[in-house]
């Protein structure tokens, strides 16, 4: 076995920096920007009660899946998967999912880093003042204006890019162990802030309700894929991120205690996020349905309002474009690992490479919300909500379905029970049931329930 080994990329210096790490790959825009726009758009409450169920039944068995691959293995995704096999004398085919996770990768940090280069604009108009005071409707008028310039976004999209290329460059351990440290304390604070604001909001008792209100009625099968694929995405499962990052997990740490932290600060950040965002909502008469503005048109809403409110804005946007570094970081780690091991090629060079893959899908994107907002690639999807649905609907909770079916039955038990630390009888059988029979049950049920929606509306009804 060689958990005992050390990865070729480095290691953490300790569990709380990998614990860090892990928490700053999921803290991202999933949990500030997207986390609230989504459960708007689905209706709020009992939307928000199936993420949480998908997060605690499926998305930290798989997590812990994750980790255990990837320290069992100890390189890249793809790598660790095909020595995986061969070593216990499994099918190849395996390998595949390492394979499929860096393709989601591509997909993901292609929009990913259009949507943190708005976060930089933002970081640019607090800062000058130019929100200062802002109602909402000056607020969603230079929310519109900057979508609808194309130029102006790809520049963005650019800058992003070219930080997060010179970061992954110069190896992920270094720097991220340095930043994560400081960023992730301070933005909790600063969420803080824009909670206490929202708390004192005349929106509050409304957001609240909005947020934790119990109505199955808005519920469809679409949006229960929705929800599931937002706690894979949120995590940052099923493409391989956190497995990469548990090749560089030292031995001996517990897997299973960790795991549970890293998804409880996550799951805090998204809850803090959408009840600072929703009273802002509400007290000024906005949409929760209103889409992926949600963010920039209501936080710059009520710093605009609040003493040192473009210190404290400008310091907002400067840390949810840090949260998405990290995050973007851990996106491209699986590609960049299996490069580096395969090809012995030079970080740098295939940083650059990836980057430039990325940042030319990642045009589509910004296209999406001026020039191509009326071209459908399916439905009513643009290319940017095609993009996103593909990647978080589709194949991060297949990925991760078959990560935990890799995990329950291919890796044999003793491999398991010396990774996971499990020493009773009752706690390899608990493992078996929770991470190869429920979560991936539960990924499979709401697939056919999309597949099939007649059937889920019929069983819905029954509640
Ligand atoms: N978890 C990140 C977020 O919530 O913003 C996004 C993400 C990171 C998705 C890494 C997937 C991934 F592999």
């Amino acid at each position: 076995m060689s958990t005992g080994s050390v990865s070729r990329h480095g290691m953490w210096s300790n569990r709380w920096l990998f614990i860090l790490a892990a928490a700053g790959s999921a803290v991202g825009l999933g949990n500030i920007w997207k986390f609230p726009y989504i459960a708007g758009e689905n209706g709020g409450g009992a939307f928000v009660l199936i993420y949480l169920v998908c997060v605690a039944f499926v998305g930290i068995p798989i997590m812990m899946a994750e980790v255990l691959i990837g320290r069992e293995g100890r390189q890249s995704p793809i790598n660790t998967m095909r020595k995986l096999t061969e070593q216990h004398h499994k099918s190849g085919l395996w390998t595949l999912i390492g394979w499929a996770g860096v393709v989601a990768g591509f997909l993901i940090l292609s929009y990913y880093v259009v949507i943190a280069g708005w976060a930089l604009f933002y970081v640019l108009q607090m800062g000058s003042g130019a929100l200062d005071g802002a109602t909402a409707d000056s607020a969603s008028r230079l929310f519109d204006e900057f979508l609808s310039d194309p130029w102006q976004m790809i520049m963005w999209q650019t800058i992003f890019m070219v930080m997060v290329v010179y970061i992954i460059s110069k190896g992920v351990i270094k720097g991220l162990e340095r930043a994560i440290r400081w960023f992730m304390p301070l933005l909790f604070v600063l969420l803080c802030v824009l909670l206490g604001y929202a708390v004192t909001s005349d929106g509050w008792s409304q957001g609240v309700e909005f947020m934790f209100r119990l109505d199955f009625s808005e519920v469809t099968s679409e949006s229960v894929l929705i929800a599931l694929g937002q706690a894979f995405f949120t995590l940052s499962l099923g493409m391989g991120a956190i497995m990469a990052y548990g090749a560089y997990l030292p031995s001996g740490t517990s897997i299973g205690s960790t795991v549970t932290i890293i998804a409880l600060l996550d799951t805090a950040v998204a809850i803090a996020a959408g009840l600072a965002i929703f009273p802002i909502v509400f007290a000024n008469g906005l949409e929760p349905s209103q889409g992926p503005g949600l963010m920039f048109v209501t936080v710059p809403l009520a710093f605009g309002q609040l003493p040192l409110g473009v210190v404290f804005g400008t310091l907002f946007f400067v840390l949810v474009s840090f949260a998405a570094i990290t995050s973007a970081i851990s996106i491209s780690e699986p590609a960049l690992a299996y490069l580096v091991e395969e090809y012995n090629a030079k970080r740098g060079r295939v940083a650059i490479s990836l980057g430039a893959i990325s940042w030319l899908l990642g045009i589509g994107t910004v296209l999406s919300f001026n020039v191509w907002a009326d071209v459908h690639i399916v439905g009513q999807l643009t290319y940017f909500d095609f993009v996103d649905y593909v990647s978080q609907n589709v194949m991060l909770p297949l990925g991760g379905m078959f990560i935990a079916l890799f995990a329950a039955y291919v890796l044999p038990n003793t491999v398991i029970g010396a990774q996971l630390g499990i020493k009773s009888g009752a706690a390899a059988v608990a493992w078996k049931v929770v991470c190869g029979v429920i979560a991936p049950a539960a990924v499979l049920v709401v697939f056919i329930a999309t597949l099939f929606p007649d059937l889920f509306n019929a069983v819905i009804a029954l509640f």
